[in-house]
């Protein structure tokens, strides 16, 4: 009785395998952790540099993005924010490293019924895990993502990706075309989903944001936040400017 009783939520949402190397975890992060989270976002977006709307071609983005470790623009890395105002972005807190591991391994870990041999993540490498870069995202309710493959990073560890606040519709596809075969899935507050192996090259998007579906109490009236841990293999020996 009780059993069921707990179960319920779990059977509801349970991890699922999108694809090799494609690993969804349904409410990995309890509110607490979500709440903490929000908080930290709004000190990194008020600098020193601010979170900004970066510019692909002519036309800005729709989502607003501040970095840590390394500061992302449309094809490269670099340790200035040399698009925004110069400034050098915030490192990665330790406590960021180590919620990458624990959110790697907790992938890992998630069983393959299909597959004895895996869910295509390789295993055992979350202890080792050492994320150097990591994009914050605020979707409005109007904002999106087109499709798109992250690529920029040489070491091709996998994406740690988190969704804080309104839900989205976000789309995983495959790693030869923007367009079919893809997935639509929902991303609510608090999911985690990681995306390596054979799937970390995979086109990926966010379709549309859900206004008024964050949890309460969250302390994020409106608007999603996403964040992306990455490995990037750079070093600040190597010429990473575009
Ligand atoms: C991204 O692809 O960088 C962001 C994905 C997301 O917002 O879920
Ligand atoms: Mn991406």
């Amino acid at each position: 009785m009780h059993a069921q009783l707990f179960d319920d939520d779990f059977a509801a949402r349970p991890p699922r395998i999108l694809a090799p190397g494609a690993v969804l975890v349904p409410d990995f992060l309890t509110l607490e952790q979500q709440r903490f989270l929000v908080e930290r976002f709004r000190e990194w977006a008020a600098g020193p540099v601010p979170a900004r709307a970066a510019r692909v071609g002519e036309h800005p983005m729709s989502v607003r993005t501040v970095c840590l470790g390394w500061h992302w623009r449309p094809g490269g890395y670099s340790r200035a924010a040399v698009d925004v105002n110069g400034q050098r972005v915030l490192p990665v807190p330790e406590w960021l490293v180590q919620l990458g591991r624990t959110a790697l391994a907790a992938a890992e870990a998630v069983p393959n019924p299909a597959d004895a041999a895996g869910n295509g993540l390789p295993t055992g490498t979350a202890n080792g895990y050492a994320p150097d870069a990591v994009l914050a995202n605020f979707y409005d309710a109007a904002a999106s993502m087109g499709m798109h493959q992250d690529r920029d990073e040489p070491d091709l560890a996998p994406v740690v990706s988190v969704s804080l606040g309104d839900r989205c519709l976000f789309r995983f596809g495959n790693s030869e075309t923007r367009n079919r075969p893809y997935q639509d899935i929902e991303l609510s507050s608090g999911d985690l989903f990681v995306f390596g192996g054979p799937a970390r090259l995979a086109y990926h998007g966010v379709v549309r944001v859900f206004p008024g579906t964050a949890p309460t109490g969250l302390g994020l009236d409106s608007g999603r936040i996403n964040l992306t841990l990455r490995q990037t293999g750079l070093s600040d020996r190597e010429r990473i400017t575009p």
